[in-house]
């Protein structure tokens, strides 16, 4: 019998290449979609590693090209869609609030409207805990989410917005599934080491940054060295333990997890909160990862960034509850796996 396939939309990007191995290893066939616009294609490589070649089909195609799009249609009959094909730089966002509008939404909107056009009735959606905004712990999917008003920039408008089409649209065809998690804080990268958080700008997001402090801020002086001569602390004056600010982070392995739990769910639109309920300081994951791996990671305290929240923790409850999934990995994982990878596959 011929498996069943799954079109991974940002399929080579950092948590869409782990969910690539988590869908193979149970029994998919892929179809992988992307630009390279912030991943490479020696990604695609990798994967050939632990995959059969035979089972993963690619296309480096823009997602807002709906005639690319459609003729993988043409040729796959897709049962699912996993979509991660987004830009995601919060400041950047700031600066270039159409970019974003135009990817994330014109992506978004053509997967939709072609899987209907090809009778393909299931999605699972990358939305984030940045739909909540501001609001205060704790934070369930029932409550307070998607308030616009409550959201400080384009990019978590992006995904508050895509929410509301995705639920309209299961509204209007009753054959739809579509579950959008919302992913808190996810690092670490694969045990094999080939695979990570890998941006193509400097990061902007925190373990990013400290692998690459960790690993280059003791080398000669270049620019690499200069740039990473050590990590910034965004405020050491939150109301928590220490000063720092406090989220929930969850290794990117579990989170793959995740998207096999939540592919067969019930029909209609749902959404789930995906992390582990604990929270740690900036400063906490600073000295984790210096204890795990045995390195320093040089640091000073700066201003606080603005649009931060100084508290963000998972409620993980209707996970646990509806999707029989909970997060198994710790934060000690998510820092070995992570300077695994940046010694192995990064240069
Ligand atoms: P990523 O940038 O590593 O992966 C996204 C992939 O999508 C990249 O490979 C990129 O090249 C591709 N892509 C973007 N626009 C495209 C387009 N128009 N056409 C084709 N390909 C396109 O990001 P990630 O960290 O793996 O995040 C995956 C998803 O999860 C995103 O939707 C992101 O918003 C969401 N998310 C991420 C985090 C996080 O901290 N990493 C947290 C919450 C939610
Ligand atoms: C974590 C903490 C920073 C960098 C963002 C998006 C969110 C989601 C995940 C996509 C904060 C501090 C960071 C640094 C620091 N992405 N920090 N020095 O801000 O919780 O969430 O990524 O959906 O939408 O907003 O994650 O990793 O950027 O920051 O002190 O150089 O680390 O201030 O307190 P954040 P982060």
């Amino acid at each position: 019998m011929s498996k069943p396939k799954a079109l991974i939309a940002g399929g080579l990007g950092y948590i869409g290449s782990h969910t690539c191995i988590e869908l193979y290893d149970s029994g998919y066939e892929l179809v992988v979609v992307d630009n390279l616009c912030n991943s490479n294609i020696s990604v695609l490589h990798n994967l050939k590693l632990l995959i059969d070649p035979n089972c993963i089909n690619f296309y480096q195609i823009d997602l807002t090209n709906s005639i690319d799009l459609q003729n993988i249609f043409k040729e796959h009959k897709i049962d699912v869609v996993i979509h991660f094909a987004a830009l995601k730089a919060v400041n950047e966002s700031i600066d270039k609030p159409i970019l974003y509008y135009k990817n994330n939404m014109i992506s978004t909107l053509n997967l939709l409207e072609i899987m209907q056009m090809y009778d393909c009735n299931k999605m699972i959606f990358s939305s984030s805990a940045t739909v909540y905004g501001d609001s205060s712990p704790p934070l369930i999917e029932t409550s307070s989410s998607r308030d616009l008003d409550r959201l400080t920039n384009p990019y978590a408008q992006t995904k508050a917005m895509i929410e509301q089409i995705l639920q309209d649209t299961c509204r209007s065809n009753p054959k739809l599934s579509i579950v959008a998690l919302r992913y808190f804080n996810p690092i670490g990268g694969h045990s094999s080491g080939l695979f990570g958080d890998n941006p193509s700008n400097v990061p902007s997001n925190l373990m990013p940054y400290i692998m690459r402090v960790a690993k280059y801020s003791k080398e000669s002086l270049d620019s690499k060295s200069n740039t990473y001569k050590e990590l910034t602390i965004f405020g050491n004056d939150y109301p928590t333990l220490d000063g720092t600010a406090v989220r929930d982070y969850v290794h990117v392995c579990d989170l793959a997890k995740g998207h096999i739990a939540a592919i067969n769910g019930d029909i209609g639109f749902h959404v789930y909160n995906l992390g582990t309920g604990k929270g740690t300081t900036v400063l906490e994951l600073v000295q984790a990862f210096e204890r795990a791996n045995g390195v320093k990671v040089p640091f000073k305290y700066g201003s606080r960034r603005s649009g931060d929240v100084p508290i963000s923790v998972c409620d993980t409850g209707l996970a646990e509850l509806k999707l029989n999934w909970t997060a198994k990995l710790s934060i000690e994982d998510m820092c070995r796996s992570s300077w695994r990878f940046i010694n192995k596959a990064l240069v």
